[in-house]
């Protein structure tokens, strides 16, 4: 079985500077939220009815993967339709489950079948054959899970199998680094174990899952203790109701368009309905911060969560520090946030940047390199960036190592940079957000 995202053709692009760009758009839907909707009307009672749901790769894995499991998914007029088979009755997939270059769905669909004494395959692209699986497999182990796996020096990667015990013992696991898909595994496993699983966070990061799995009706209980650490305790074996979702707009794939907005002149461009999820603003908190003409109008509630109306006009940016503390609510957004950055008169030091180093790519490595590459001056650390900003000459051309974000934030740079900027491969941008061309391309961006 193949995915569109091995062996493709590379599909290089450039973006030239242009004098402004402008407009009003709307952004797909959230790809953690997509994600997380198809997996938990999958053992929900019912069916579950999902708007907004993100088209793109990755999500369409997760999709393939829930029906290999034995939910019935399907899309009548916008409405993707997920008849559930409810929680503990999922069934053993006849293939290999193949996630394409997609984390989250993998991971989180390990934690999903962690509870069930069947052998299931992930197989993923290069990419994700070489991000760290035993960070969710650990404390899976820890239930009873046996993993096989045909790596020889890490057993840990992908091509592997997992299978449940056939009596799971519900885990407590205080989760060691900043990580929503881990989180998310852990409940997702204790779905289908008697007892109380409980994942203790210390750090927070987005929480969909808890939100969700608390709206499909799953008995599940947080407690905050005065540090922070939150206490989430979900009792297995219950019964799931299903739900109507109405996916809002992804702040991930907004943050493109958004900072495009600040650094071409004469731009003002407005984006509808952003999810606003604290755990998810950390971008829109630190362009605040470095003087950008951002507002927010028409807050309202969609769903269980907040949105709004994302306005930016081109403003003059200046370096900030960017705390460590605010890495999870910005996880992916540092590859764009370096590019704010090189248009920004002075200096922005970003911290805790460790976690970039396990996602699609070493994401800060290739984020220094395409910096390099376009004549900005910026020093790597081992967990942090500094970025000195200025005018950005440009010209350069970026290797996107299979990172989506990768190819979109050099994109973004091209828009107004000196000289044009070239990307090897725009494909992967599939996985996450098909329409970035296009709606670039019509607030004014030039796209070749
Ligand atoms: C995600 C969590 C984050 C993020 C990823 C989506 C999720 O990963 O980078 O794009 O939906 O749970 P980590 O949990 O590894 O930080």
């Amino acid at each position: 079985m193949t995915s569109p995202t091995h062996d493709h053709a590379p599909v290089p692009m450039t973006s030239a500077p242009v004098s402004k760009l402008n407009g009003i758009i709307t952004v797909p839907g959230d790809k953690s939220i997509s994600h997380r909707s198809l997996i938990l009307g999958t053992v929900a009672d019912g069916q579950t009815k999902i708007t907004g749901l993100l088209e793109a790769d990755d999500v369409m894995a997760t999709a393939k993967a829930m029906q290999a499991l034995g939910a019935n998914i399907r899309k009548v007029s916008d409405t993707w339709l997920v008849d559930g088979i409810g929680n503990g009755a999922l069934l053993a997939p006849s293939a290999p489950l193949d996630f394409g270059n997609a984390g989250t769905g993998s991971r989180l669909t390990m934690g999903l079948v962690a509870g069930y004494d069947f052998p299931v395959t992930f197989i993923g692209d290069a990419s994700l054959s070489s991000r760290p699986m035993g960070r969710v497999l650990n404390p899976l182990r820890e239930s009873g899970v046996q993993v096989e796996s045909a790596g020889e020096e890490d057993r840990d990667l992908l091509p592997l199998t997992v299978h449940g015990a056939p009596l799971p013992i519900p885990m407590t696991y205080r989760v060691p680094v900043a990580s929503a898909q881990v989180k998310s595994a852990v409940l997702l496993a204790g779905l289908n174990i008697a007892g109380t699983t409980t994942v203790i966070e210390p750090i927070m990061t987005r929480d969909h899952t808890e939100k969700m799995l608390a709206g499909f009706g799953a008995n599940i209980s947080i407690k905050t203790d005065e540090d922070g650490t939150r206490h989430i305790s979900l009792v297995g074996q219950g019964d799931l109701q299903a739900q109507d979702i109405t996916v809002p707009a992804d702040p991930s794939s907004a943050s493109f368009a958004i900072v495009a907005g600040l650094i071409v002149e004469g731009s003002d461009i407005t984006i509808n309905n952003v999810m606003l999820n604290p755990t998810r603003t950390g971008l829109f908190d630190t362009l605040l911060e470095m003087g950008a003409d951002l507002t927010i109008a028409n807050r309202r509630n969609s769903g269980g969560e907040e949105i709004g109306n994302i306005r930016v006009r081109h403003s003059k940016l200046k370096g900030v520090t960017v705390p460590a503390s605010r890495a999870p609510s910005m996880i992916d957004e540092y590859p764009v946030l370096a590019v704010a950055a090189a248009f920004a008169e002075g200096e922005t030091h970003m911290l805790g940047l460790h976690e970039l180093r396990v996602k699609e790519c070493d994401r800060l490595t290739v984020t220094v390199e395409g910096l390099k590459a376009n004549g900005v001056t910026c020093t790597e650390g081992q967990e942090d960036l500094l970025v000195i900003g200025g005018a950005v000459k440009g010209g350069g051309h970026v290797a996107t190592h299979l990172d989506h974000r990768i190819a979109m934030a050099f994109l973004v740079m091209g828009t107004a940079a000196e000289n044009p900027v070239s990307v090897d491969d725009t494909f992967m941008i599939n996985t996450s957000f098909r329409e970035f061309a296009p709606l670039m391309s019509e607030l004014g961006a030039k796209l070749t």
